[in-house]
């Protein structure tokens, strides 16, 4: 047995002598055991300080130089508090380490205090291991929602996964699963979109990605489905502003993902910014434990959002002091502290004074410490190798997934006139608009990059056709700061030429273009944080658009922005219209094989688009009643549904067969036979959606079940399988029970209908 005797002397003490069992540093004993082990040696306070994360050493030096809002007061204060604990042992985890140096130096201190307990390294690596220097970049969720393509989501998190664990990360603060049910919101562009299944299967295949069958593999990490609950739909579409949801909502939109990620394994979970219903969610024992632990059977352990326990007294006002809002946030069950100094000393005197139990923190400790067993942190995995990162990071084999990915996410959203694919027979052509040549196709959640490992929409249209035709790009300002010259720099060139290319939408990223953390900055027009009262073009983009189409060349617009806008104008007038989203590091190659027709489009939208502000709440699985009325002015419906896109080819879809008569409990089979009647292979996403005819409760007009990506050559046919369960034809009733009604079922798949009758 691996007994060491400490001796005073070789601590520097004087005066006391104890026994320090290390047997637990043995990686031969079962991980179990050498939990029971670490924790019976260690006192209260250590046994929290597991449950402290802090930001991590530079990136906190960082903040405190840009002054940040949240290091308001003591700022230096925090800097020395988290290296007094991470000395003392009283870190458990941190978040955004800058670099492999910094890991590990962090780890190696951590290892010189008292118990030798490693750290588990968190960071939102979202679409991409990406606020990571050098690392594959995705797309963000909206543009993988709209590939509809579950193998590739999870690959691309699979890569993440390798990316994270060779840079010494071990948690990631992924997937995002709220459901988006208002565009002015500016984390649209980090959701699956507004559908709860899409949602859902999104985040099991992004933890599936990052979990692997094990997420203690040397290869895999935590996942984290963030966050508990409802920030999807908040009051104004402003981020922590209050959410008002009924509980039917609530139990038919926002829960099924978070279940859906309980079922998939995920081991934690985040907790929401705002209030629901009157409960701010660090405070909601019913959410966070009632639904979350004893509903879903939840094993692992939560984690606040940044600084949120601390706004229950700041912002929420349901806490009188730090002390009272660690214990609200304690007893309704959040785990984790995401940094601050503010909470070892609270929750030691909530637990001295008996007002939580020791129990409730050694089933955080032993959870956690589990995991760092397991994962081989406290042995061979410490460490990490600078040298083999190398070999990983944005490796030939990642980025090819990061370009597929792409180019399945791309949405055609018009195409009149086949103004599109342009041909590669033009002489010449314009790269113009704020976007043409911007790092913006990064998306939310990027850090500085190698400029090179970036190519731009206007670099992609280069490479791909500039050796051809003249391709020339009329420099412009930033979105925000479009000026006069701009504009008639775009037109000036646009009449020179046989067509133009334009580039515009939002943009959601955190740096600069010279790749400077600019997060402030005012033509960071989306992401979190950035919500907008108007969902339109922002700035004078669309003064430009018309501009420029008032030179009569053709033109054709590339959207690359993070949630759905409202242009109305840009859909009437422009004959080919192309919603790239966020496309990440490979984005402009994708977007130029998509715009000269070497990649044939295939993306579906995950999330409607509205068309004005005005006209939000729009989804596409809304109440029988919802459009009974019309807008007195203007049109009502959406300028394009959830689930539209085009291809350069046609899909003919016929023999929708679905059984006249279902007997109850059994499932239902359904078939369609899906042709390819153009002159292209192409891909097409099969939605099938079903319509609960007559219930005891108002249903939706349609639901999507399931659906398939198939690809199809010239001339091919598919016949598509789908079952229906009982459960997909489950609805709550008024007790919120989830109950099948007999009766009539409608059957919609590519614009056919079939009904059937339940018994
Ligand atoms: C933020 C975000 C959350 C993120 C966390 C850590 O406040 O709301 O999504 O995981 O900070 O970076």
């Amino acid at each position: 047995m691996n007994k060491f005797l400490v001796c005073t002397s070789m601590l520097g003490l004087v005066g006391s002598v104890w026994d320090q069992d290390f047997s637990y540093l043995d990686p031969t004993l079962p991980p179990e055991k050498r939990v029971d082990i670490l924790m019976e040696q260690m006192t209260l306070t250590e046994k929290i300080g597991q449950m402290n994360q802090y930001l991590a050493l530079e990136k906190m030096r960082r903040k405190v130089e840009t002054n940040a809002a949240e290091n308001t007061g003591n700022r230096n204060k925090k800097v020395a508090a988290m290296l007094a604990d991470l000395d003392a042992g009283l870190i458990g985890s941190t978040l955004f380490v800058n670099s492999i140096e910094e890991s590990n130096a962090l780890q190696k201190r951590a290892e010189q205090s008292r118990l030798k307990i490693p750290l588990l390294h968190a960071m939102d690596s979202i679409h991409g291991h990406c606020a990571f220097y050098g690392t594959t970049i995705f797309p963000t969720a909206i543009g993988q929602a709209s590939s509809f393509d579950l193998a590739l989501v999870e690959k691309s998190q699979e890569i993440t996964a390798k990316e994270m664990r060779a840079t010494g990360y071990h948690w990631n603060f992924w997937p995002y699963m709220s459901v988006a049910r208002d565009a002015r919101w500016g984390r649209v562009g980090e959701t699956f979109g507004e559908d709860p299944l899409v949602v859902s299967r999104m985040v099991t295949a992004s933890v599936k990605g990052l979990q692997g069958d094990d997420y203690t593999d040397k290869d895999r990490v935590i996942a984290c489905a963030k966050v508990l609950l409802g920030d999807g739909q908040s009051i104004n579409g402003l981020n922590f502003a209050p959410t008002d949801l009924s509980e039917r909502t609530l139990r038919e939109i926002f829960l099924p993902p978070g279940k859906a990620a309980g079922d998939a394994g995920c081991r934690t979970f985040m907790v929401a910014h705002n209030e629901v219903n009157g409960i701010p969610c660090h405070a909601d024992r019913r959410l966070l434990t009632g639904i979350l632990r004893e509903e879903w059977g939840f094993e692992g352990y939560t984690i606040s959002d940044w600084m949120d326990v601390e706004r229950l007294n700041w912002i929420h006002k349901i806490a009188h002091d730090q002390k009272e809002a660690v214990f609200l946030a304690v007893y309704a069950g959040v785990d984790v502290h995401m940094h601050g100094p503010d909470f070892i000393g609270p929750l030691t005197e909530l637990v001295e004074e008996g007002k939580i139990s020791e129990d409730r923190i050694d089933r955080t400790v032993r959870a956690m410490l589990l995991d760092k067993f397991r994962m081989g942190l406290f042995n061979e995995n410490r460490y990490v190798d600078p040298a083999a990162a190398e070999r990983v990071l944005a490796n030939a084999e990642h980025r090819a997934v990061a370009l597929e990915l792409a180019r399945n996410s791309i949405v055609l959203l018009k195409n009149n006139n086949q103004a599109l694919p342009l041909s590669k027979q033009l002489k010449s052509v314009l790269v113009a608009g704020p976007l043409a040549d911007s790092n913006a196709l990064v998306g939310d959640w990027v850090y500085a990059q190698p400029p090179e490992n970036i190519t731009t929409v206007l670099a992609g249209i280069q490479n791909l056709v500039g050796a051809q035709m003249k391709v020339s790009y009329a420099s412009c300002s930033e979105i925000m700061d479009i000026t006069d010259e701009d504009i008639e720099r775009a037109v000036q060139q646009a009449k020179e030429v046989d067509s133009v290319i334009m580039v515009v939408g939002g943009n959601d990223a955190r740096v600069d273009e010279d790749w400077k953390t600019a997060d402030g900055r005012r033509n960071r027009t989306g992401g979190e944080n950035r919500a907008r009262s108007e969902i339109n073009l922002a700035g004078r983009q669309l003064e430009m658009l018309k501009a420029v189409w008032e030179t009569g060349t053709p033109m054709v617009v590339v959207l690359i922005n993070g949630r759905p806008l409202s242009i109305e104008w840009v859909a009437d007038h422009v004959d080919g219209i192309i919603e790239a989203w966020q496309p990440g590091m490979n984005g402009g190659v994708a977007v130029a094989e998509v715009l000269f027709g070497d990649v044939n489009p295939s993306g579906k939208l995950p999330i409607s688009f509205p068309r004005s502000a005005g006209h939000i709440q729009t989804f596409y699985n809304h109440k029988p009643s919802t459009y009974y009325r019309e807008y007195k002015f203007g049109k009502t419906q959406p300028l394009w549904w959830f689930g539209h896109g085009l291809s350069y080819t046609t899909f003919k879809y016929s023999r929708l067969k679905v059984p006249q008569q279902v007997t109850a409990g059994s499932s239902v089979p359904v078939s369609i036979v899906v042709e390819n009647t153009g002159t292209r292979s192409g891909d097409e996403v099969v939605f099938l959606y079903i319509n609960d005819m007559i219930s005891s409760v108002t249903t939706p007009v349609k639901l999507l079940k399931d659906w398939a990506r198939i690809q199809l050559e010239p001339g091919e046919k598919k016949t598509v399988e789908f079952t229906l369960t009982q459960e997909d034809l489950a609805l709550l009733d008024i007790n919120l029970e989830s109950v099948v009604e007999p009766g009539v079922f409608e059957v919609m798949i590519g614009g056919l209908k079939k009904e059937f009758v339940l018994e």
